[in-house]
């Protein structure tokens, strides 16, 4: 006797940041799988002109953007008439859409932080590309995974390794995981060089093309602190189970270590098509938009430990891990004022982690309850930041 084959369902979406290198990564997948994935929903920032466009093509029934005079634009331009919203609301009612069970969270920033609780609260699969939400609420937002029934899935692409590394393992087999860095574009440089680095310099990421904030992040390794902070969120490990090793070819993803000594290893591509596919249609594993990797190639691969002296952004994140509380909130909102002001040439590189070890130090971590404390520890994060930049030229060197 034969059991008929299901035929796989088509996941409904909302893409919140449609317009950034995830959001347009994003649609590029949901291209690919015409017949399993459907947009309902788009929302971003200030892009007007590539929001139109994805409009045009896909359609949604909801559309959102952070201006109202930017919604007007879009109402007045679009050959068709969907529903616009603006703001905050917008982004959250983009999240809740009716029709959308999936949401892809790919805002940058703390920004993200309510919507992506919203919808995990509201039920649905919530793929977090947005890894600011986690650090800085996430012990909140795996309650509200657990309240409403919702299905968190990381798209960032150690978690989402080690995600497939860890399925069906008893916990108390594993002895630690070990997620990788590129290293960026500083991994090589001395200290005295790093310290004097341009924002030209800093932006110029050797592996991954991505937005300007992940890239800076990713030179000061403070993308690989808040991914640290994110694993241990995900999946309840201790500060002392998660180990970074730098991996410049970025084909290993992240490493699972068992106490028997025996590693296992995730290896694709470094193109973020293939965790954002994995996310939007967990658990199948179906041909994407990316080649399959090519084994015959000749490749070397190297493996060496940070260097916190030259990247102290990586012990920072450790250290806010090891504080608990809000003291990852406070270090996300420091640092993202400090990035800012970086991307501005209003400070040089080596002020991003003088900003942030300030923060750290001076504002006291509090319990993080609610989101309202989260909100009261990025207000308190960021304004010891702005006093701090304020009182810095753009020196380069401390
Ligand atoms: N890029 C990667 O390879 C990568 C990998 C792993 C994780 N991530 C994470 O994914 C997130 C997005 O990164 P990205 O590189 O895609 O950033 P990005 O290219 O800068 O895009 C950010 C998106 O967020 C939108 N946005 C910003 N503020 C908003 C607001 N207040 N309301 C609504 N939309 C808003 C932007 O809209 P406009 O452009 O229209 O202003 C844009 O669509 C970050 O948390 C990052 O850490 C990225």
């Amino acid at each position: 006797m034969s059991a008929r084959a299901e035929a796989p369902g088509v996941r409904r979406l909302a893409v919140l940041g449609s317009t950034g290198s995830i959001g347009t990564a994003t649609l590029d997948v949901v291209l690919a799988h015409p017949d399993r994935l459907e947009v309902v929903a788009l929302a971003a920032g200030r892009n007007r002109e590539a929001l139109k466009s994805q409009c045009e093509h896909f359609r949604p029934r909801l559309v959102s953007v952070a201006g109202a005079a930017d919604a007007a634009w879009l109402a007045a331009e679009l050959s068709y008439h969907p529903e616009i919203q603006h703001g905050a609301s917008g982004l959250r009612a983009c999240a809740l859409h009716p029709e959308a069970d999936t949401v892809m969270a790919a805002v940058v920033g703390a920004a993200g932080l309510e919507s992506t609780e919203a919808a995990l609260r509201a039920g649905r699969r919530v793929c977090v590309a947005n890894k600011e939400s986690l650090v800085v609420g996430g012990a909140l937002m795996k309650a509200a995974e657990a309240a409403g029934g919702g299905e968190l899935l990381p798209v960032d692409s150690e978690h989402a390794a080690l995600h497939q590394l860890l399925a069906g393992r008893d916990p108390a087999s594993l002895r630690e995981v070990r997620i990788t860095a590129s290293g960026g574009p500083f991994r090589d440089w001395p200290l005295e060089r790093i310290q004097r680095a341009t924002r030209e310099e800093a932006l110029n990421h050797p592996t991954w093309k991505m937005g300007p904030k992940i890239t800076i992040d990713s030179a000061t390794l403070m993308n690989k602190g808040l991914e640290v902070i994110e694993a241990a969120v995900l999946f309840g490990l201790s500060p002392d189970q998660i180990r970074v090793t730098v991996h410049p070819q970025s084909q290993v993803h992240a490493m699972a270590g068992f106490h028997d000594g025996t590693y296992q290893l995730q290896v694709c591509a470094n193109d973020m098509k293939l965790p954002i596919q994995y996310a939007l249609l967990y658990p199948d594993k179906c041909p994407g938009p990316v080649a399959p990797y090519d084994w015959d190639q000749a490749r070397t691969w190297t493996f060496e430990a940070p260097d916190l002296a030259r990247f102290p952004c990586l012990g920072l994140a450790f250290e806010a891990l090891r504080a608990g509380g809000t003291a990852p909130a406070i270090l996300n909102a420091a640092n993202e004022e400090a990035v800012a002001a970086f991307l501005e040439g209003r400070i040089g590189f080596w002020d991003i982690q003088a900003c942030n070890t300030e923060a750290l130090q001076q504002v006291p971590a509090r319990t993080a309850g609610c989101l309202e404390d989260l909100w009261d520890a990025d207000r308190r994060g960021r304004d010891q930041a702005r006093g701090w930049l304020a009182s810095r030229g753009p020196s380069g060197v401390p």
